[in-house]
């Protein structure tokens, strides 16, 4: 073994308690993904059938993926690496690898500068709720207001965009990254360890209150579970004509869908899991962990996601109202929502907004915060590890990186769509097949199994070692093709937008200006994996064996 001046493994940062770990990793996979972005892919995307693609995707991808990050994660972390460029490099000598693994910080770094956003919005609309801003105001012009959706922002038609917004944000940032510059276990894993239970405990407040309600023109909110539960239209999966007729969706769209739904959720194909994985050490369990990861997070999808938006807004606003208000962006959160809210009588008072609104929010902006340090995570570890800058002076780089690249995001129309698209949909599934291939075949099916066993309190039943192998990576070329080719050149050629609708003018400079930004962090961060290449950040493994690794 060679010595660099690396940062040997027992002076890396650790997560301080298992159930730290536990819950870190928790909050990193329960995001918005679970109470917003689930909601709507499930009401559009073919319901019950989707679900049926959508367990199909957690067992063949989904589970396999969770394992087999853990396991890069942890491996790499042995070897003083936190991001995947290391990583990808402790696994095989190929030079490339490295390069390739810079999507790992890209990726998230892409995702963060708009999911922070998103959860700037939750905030101010929990503190909204709770001071009673919120309380007889019409949700639709609210929302619209809030966003400065419409134009004229700073005397300017064409941008969007407001002050309410832009201070919001600004907490929400200066929070974030004041957490990221306490560290591990004094920063991320304390939220963490106040911010589930809080979140529990609000979500399962929120589906009390949903399930109890009476019903409104016959309509109950078991009929409205019964949207998505209801798997026996689940022929569509395999009959276009019927997809088509039944929900106005292909086959191909619905699986798609429920498969990106699962990588998005789980956090996996992005590079956060790897890095939080990192900081555990090598002889304990991330088999068994993982897999308390997956079900943690189910359990906020499926049953508490699943039982709060879309049965909530079935008995009050019908069928229609779900599908207009999960079909717009946002909509069913923060315009159904409300005015639901507004409709339930709650402790003598005409409006439940106030309380159900704080309630509501408040568990998206929680669910919100732990994943947002998730996603930000990888960027600050590649600047500490690779640049060797402090935690603090790191932070500062990657607030202001979000601050500089958020602007578009905010202003234009069409940028936050644009990079959702191509960061937190196709590129994990893109990143993933990566990911795959290089730990089940450069590294080897029998290596990999190996690793994910070390030191692990389950065995992992061997049919996973066959599906990790063949199926996963087979199925994700799979989508990768019908992706490419019935979506991804659409959008590339400007002829259909990511939600399937013809680009408008505005669409489609905010397409061009998101474009441009990716491409300017991705070339920019893949220099950066150069650089540090060069000054030997990553030559530790270069001599290393397989066997150097136990
Ligand atoms: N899983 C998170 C959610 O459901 C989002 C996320 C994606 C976080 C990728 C980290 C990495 O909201």
């Amino acid at each position: 073994m060679t010595t660099t001046d690396y940062a040997p493994p027992e002076e890396r940062e650790r997560w301080g308690s298992r159930i730290g770990l536990i819950l870190a990793m928790a909050g990193n996979a329960v995001g918005l993904g679970n109470f917003l972005r689930f909601p709507n892919q499930a009401a559009q995307n073919g319901q019950g059938a989707f679900m049926v693609a959508y367990f199909i995707s957690l067992l063949l991808l989904g589970i396999p993926l969770m394992w087999m990050e853990w396991g890069i994660g942890r491996r790499g972390g042995h070897f003083g690496f936190s991001t995947c460029p290391g990583m990808f490099q402790s696994l095989t000598r190929a030079k490339w690898v490295k390069f390739a693994g810079a999507i790992g910080v890209v990726m998230p770094l892409l995702i963060v500068i708009y999911y922070v956003y998103i959860e700037s919005w939750t905030l101010g609309y929990a503190v909204q709720s709770a001071t009673g801003v919120l309380t007889g105001d019409d949700p639709a012009a609210h929302f619209k207001r809030y966003l400065g959706d419409g134009g004229g922002f700073l005397g300017f038609e064409s941008l969007q965009g407001s002050w309410e917004a832009y201070g919001f944000f600004g907490i929400t940032i200066a929070v974030n990254l004041w957490v990221l510059s306490r560290g591990l276990s004094k920063g991320i894993e304390v939220i963490a360890k106040i911010g589930m239970p809080i979140l529990l405990l609000c979500a399962v407040a929120l589906v009390a209150r949903v399930l109890s309600l009476p019903d409104v023109d016959g309509r109950t909110a078991l009929d409205g579970l019964a949207i998505y539960w209801d798997p026996s239209q689940w022929k569509a999966l395999f009959d276009n004509a019927l997809a088509e007729d039944l929900f106005g969706r292909t086959s191909a769209i619905i699986w798609l869908a429920a498969a990106g739904q699962i990588f998005f959720t789980l956090s996996v194909g992005s590079g956060a899991i790897n890095t939080y994985a990192s900081y555990v050490k090598r002889d304990e369990d991330v088999a068994l962990t993982g897999l308390a990861t997956v079900s943690t997070n189910e359990f906020c999808e499926v049953i508490l996601g699943g039982t709060l938006a879309i049965p909530a807004a079935y008995v009050f606003t019908g069928m229609s109202g779900v599908m207009e208000g999960s079909g717009s962006n946002m909509g069913l959160a923060f315009i159904t929502m409300p005015d639901v809210f507004e409709q339930i009588p709650l402790f003598g008072q005409a409006s439940g907004v106030a309380i159900l609104g704080t309630l509501w929010f408040g568990l998206l902006f929680v669910a919100g915060i732990t994943s947002s340090l998730a996603l930000s995570q990888p960027t600050m570890a590649f600047f500490q590890d690779t640049m060797g800058l402090t935690r603090r002076k790191s932070a500062m780089v990657v607030g202001a990186i979000i601050l500089i690249f958020v602007q578009p995001v905010i202003l234009m129309e069409g940028v936050l769509d644009e990079i959702d698209y191509w960061a937190g949909t196709f590129g994990l599934v893109f990143f993933s097949t990566i990911e795959v291939i290089l730990f089940m075949w450069v590294f080897g099916a029998g290596n990999a199994w190996k690793e994910i066993h070390l030191g692990s309190d389950i065995r992992i039943p061997r049919i996973f070692k066959f599906i990790m192998t063949w199926v996963t990576p087979i199925v994700l070329l799979l989508m990768l093709y019908t992706w490419g080719k019935d979506v991804a050149l659409e959008v590339l050629q400007f002829r259909d937008n990511p939600n399937g609708d013809p680009y408008t003018e505005a669409g489609k400079v905010g397409a061009y200006v998101g474009r441009t930004l990716m491409i300017t962090l991705f070339a920019f961060f893949v220099v950066m994996v150069g650089v540090a290449a060069r000054r030997g950040r990553f030559k530790r493994v270069e001599h290393l064996q397989p066997e150097d690794s136990a």
